[in-house]
């Protein structure tokens, strides 16, 4: 196949258009209506001192704008997008006509109850649903993204040995080494301190290392599992002993629910909370950290008196009320961690994972799990018994759930090719890399996920990239160096494409700078 990204020397849209020109001109208000409401104002204390600073352009311009930049960008609506662990299945687009539906998107956040009792159901049943895929006993869809969701977590924690007067004992969550980044950063911002607990040689955690750090002062441990290895964690319910016998809670990250789906639930592993990328398993768009959907789960156990962690949990709720025979919202209770975004949560998000889950049926999902399960391990066996550079680190014999990680340590060592430059090689062919470099204990790693939405052909045409990958390392390294040289934007030189000056974090900043409000970068 031909790949050729196309390459436009795209302006930002503030570079473009002209002061005062339109695209859209709202109607002028009906004479008749002014006269019976009067004019409208904003009041002065909510006005803005200036106008902001938008971009002016005409429709045409910002469509060509955009269409422009979706040319010279990847999507999995164009290839496999097989990024372990932020993983990226195909969005069906049956979901877009109802997470967008125009009844939906446009309504008002403080809209009357009796006027949105079909959405409001559709939130209360995709709540159920999450409890009995998950075997937890409530689901609250509030929180934004995986991350969120974890934070949610962390603070139910804390909340849980706040309100049994343990908290100045508690001082310590532990996580595994092969963790998402998310994980410590969560616990610490809940005021935990972070242990880390090491993986053992068959990528389990460490039963004997968590032993000596499992104390007094453990508030509670945040696995993953699958892990990020792709690996079942096979000491779970050892795991889980240990962290009660403290009076621990055990916090799961269940973003790669995919690897289970079906087939095992974590609610009957022990897990006292955990969290689902709604993003990861039930194909709403990832949407780089949000807007996404973390929805955060936990079993009915006993806090203090007739407190269970379900009152600990944030946000609104919505509730049938029998004697009403309707959907109700209600606010958090005083034991909750409380609100931790707006109302009910990422409702577009929450529409397409119930219109997933509703076009699959329990069947549907168990077989997408079995899928992206039979692809992580027919793409393993493949590129091992072909290739001799790749390899697969921690207990290579036992299969993988929803993603792997190999490693090409030895490639770098014998050819100097990194595993860097054979993501380069596969977005040289219009194949997207995986994740890089990740997780941390696997040097050299190629985090690869294809989920159940790759077919054969796709995770064919992935190996034989790799496979000649693998010929360019041994045969001519310097070419590996050079790619992608068929992408809009070509090799970068990482140190200046990295280095601050480089970097314009936001709009705002770059305006801010160019008025002198902030210093420039030194
Ligand atoms: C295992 C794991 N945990 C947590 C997260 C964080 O999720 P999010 O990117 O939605 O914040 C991810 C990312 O996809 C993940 O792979």
């Amino acid at each position: 196949m031909i790949f050729r990204q196309a390459v436009w020397s795209e302006p930002l849209i503030f570079e473009i258009g002209f002061d005062g020109r339109v695209g859209f001109t709202p109607p002028h208000l009906d004479e008749e209506i002014i006269r019976v409401v009067g004019e409208f104002r904003l009041p002065e204390e909510v006005s803005r001192g200036e106008p902001p600073n938008l971009p002016s352009l005409s429709e045409v311009e910002v469509v060509r704008h955009f269409v422009r930049l979706s040319q010279m960008s990847y999507g999995v609506d164009v290839g496999p997008v097989p990024l372990g662990s932020c993983t990226m299945k195909y969005n069906p687009k049956v979901a877009l006509k109802y997470a967008f539906h125009e009844k939906l998107a446009y309504l008002h956040p403080l809209i009357d109850d009796d006027y949105v009792q079909g959405l409001l159901e559709i939130v209360y049943r995709l709540e159920r649903w999450l409890e009995a895929i998950t075997g937890m006993d409530y689901c609250s869809v509030h929180p934004a993204a995986g991350a969120h969701g974890e934070l949610a977590g962390a603070l139910i924690i804390r909340r849980y040995h706040e309100l049994r007067g343990a908290i100045s004992v508690k001082k310590e969550i532990l996580v595994p080494d092969s963790a998402h980044g998310t994980n410590p950063a969560t616990g610490t911002m809940a005021g935990f301190k972070v242990v880390e607990v090491p993986t053992d040689g068959k990528g389990n955690i460490d039963v004997e290392a968590l032993r000596s750090a499992v104390s007094e002062s453990t508030a509670g441990l945040m696995i993953t599992n699958p892990s990020t290895l792709g690996l079942f964690d096979e000491n779970m319910v050892e795991v889980a002993r240990m962290i009660h016998g403290v009076d621990g809670l055990l916090y799961y990250d269940g973003a790669n629910l995919n690897g289970l789906l079906g087939y095992a639930r974590p609610g009957d592993m022990g897990v006292d909370i955990l969290h689902l990328n709604l993003h990861k398993t039930f194909s709403s768009p990832h949407g780089g950290g949000g807007p996404g959907a973390g929805p955060v789960c936990v079993k009915r156990k006993p806090v203090i008196g007739d407190l269970t962690l379900v009152d600990l949990t944030p946000g609104y709720r919505v509730v049938f009320d029998k004697e009403a025979g309707g959907y109700r919202v209600i606010e958090p209770g005083g034991s909750s961690v409380g609100l931790l975004r707006a109302w009910l949560g990422n409702v577009s998000q929450l529409i397409w994972a119930y219109t997933y889950i509703a076009s699959m049926g329990s069947q549907g999902l168990r077989v997408a799990g079995e899928v992206s399960v039979i692809n992580t391990n027919y793409f393993v066996k493949r590129l091992l018994s072909e290739t001799k550079l790749y390899t697969l680190p921690y207990d290579p014999g036992r299969p993988r759930k929803h993603e792997a990680v190999i490693s090409v340590e030895n490639m770098k060592r014998e050819t100097g090719v990194t595993a860097e430059d054979v993501a380069k090689g596969l977005l040289d062919v219009g194949l997207h890399a995986p994740t890089i470099y990740f997780p941390l204990i696997v040097s050299e790693a190629l985090m690869i996920e294809f989920t159940e939405s790759e077919t054969k052909e796709n995770i064919d045409a992935y190996v034989e990239r790799l496979k000649e990958i693998e010929r360019v390392a041994l045969e001519n390294p310097g070419e590996a160096r050079r790619w992608p040289q068929n992408t809009s934007v070509t090799r970068v030189d990482n140190v200046k494409a990295n280095h601050p000056k480089t970097v314009t974090p936001t709009w705002r900043v770059k305006t801010l700078r160019e008025k002198g409000v902030i210093g420039p970068l030194k």
